[in-house]
């Protein structure tokens, strides 16, 4: 396959983390998503900042379930999902439900089920968590094919996304990590890059990848308001160009296989069952 070409054998799975809150995760992850559907793709956004979440919210959605639903084994994955004008399919992450915050270890299987499953139907899953170094966030990363991290040139956010990928490698085995300097022009992203990378290289055994910056867009706080995406021209290309550089990094063979990867990663070695047919019977 040559770079820029799509490969579409099996879903691109994607979590967008950071260390520091209010970064914007949830920013990129919805309008990624967007960008993606126009290039073609067939996009599921998975809301799992869950019990706070707020993609629905940021996009205007009414939902009639959420995760909640589909852990308790209430109701399907499919079920649950809304479609958004954009074109792609969202799994809204529930608001105000505390029992979600810490997924145990038979809601984390039933999700990680309903995911594989649904995941056939796309070509790309984003999956937006919450921020900082939660058990959910780790086994949501952990259980990924890839990791984006979001930070912002403010030095706390520069501290605390050293952090997360600190726990993530030393915890989970996470090695490669794709990173976006949110709210900085060109010359401030290369520069937050920088400083993360070599501090990166001196005390950990990762690999960084630069994807690009995203400028602060004065349309953001408007759009928020009125639950819609950003439209300006600029905005679209400034997105176009992060998404074009996520897309074009080679799977990590070491790791992905899309949800097949989420699935066995995530249950095969710690469980002696055999899921599949635990989650048949
Ligand atoms: N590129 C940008 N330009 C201007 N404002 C931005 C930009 N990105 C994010 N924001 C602002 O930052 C706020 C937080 O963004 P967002 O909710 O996406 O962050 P988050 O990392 O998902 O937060 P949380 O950790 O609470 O989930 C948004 O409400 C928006 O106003
Ligand atoms: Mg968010």
């Amino acid at each position: 396959m040559t770079t820029g070409e799509i490969d579409k054998s099996s879903p691109r799975v994607i979590a967008v983390s950071s260390g520091k809150g209010g970064v914007g995760k949830t920013f990129f992850s919805i309008h990624l998503a967007a960008r993606a559907v126009k290039q073609g793709l067939r996009v599921l956004l998975l809301d799992a900042d869950l019990g706070l979440a707020n993609v629905d919210v940021m996009l205007g959605l009414s939902s009639h379930g959420s995760v909640k639903q589909v852990v308790s084994g209430e109701a399907s994955l499919s079920d649950m999902l809304l479609s958004t004008k954009a074109g792609f399919d969202v799994l809204p992450g529930g608001s105000g439900l505390a029992d979600l915050t810490a997924l145990n270890g038979t809601q984390q299987q039933t999700l990680m089920s309903e995911m594989r499953e649904a995941a056939k139907d796309y070509d790309l899953v984003i999956i937006d968590t919450a921020a900082g170094i939660s058990d959910n966030v780790l086994f949501f990363v952990a259980s990924s094919e890839s990791c984006l991290v979001v930070l912002t040139p403010d030095p706390t956010s520069l501290t605390d996304a050293y952090a997360l990928i600190k726990v993530l490698s030393q915890q989970r085995d996470v090695r490669r990590f794709m990173v976006t300097i949110n709210q900085a022009d060109k010359v401030d992203g290369e520069l937050t890059f920088r400083r993360l990378m070599s501090v990166a290289d001196r005390y950990l055994d990762v690999h960084l990848d630069y994807v690009g910056n995203m400028p602060a867009h004065k349309e953001v706080r408007q759009a928020i308001q009125q639950q819609r995406l950003l439209q300006s021209v600029q905005a679209k290309k400034d997105l176009d160009v992060v998404l074009g550089e996520i897309l074009a990094r080679p799977r990590d063979d070491s790791r992905s296989s899309g949800l097949q990867f989420f699935w066995e990663h995530s249950l095969g070695q710690d469980l002696e069952v055999d899921i599949n047919s635990e989650a048949r019977a």
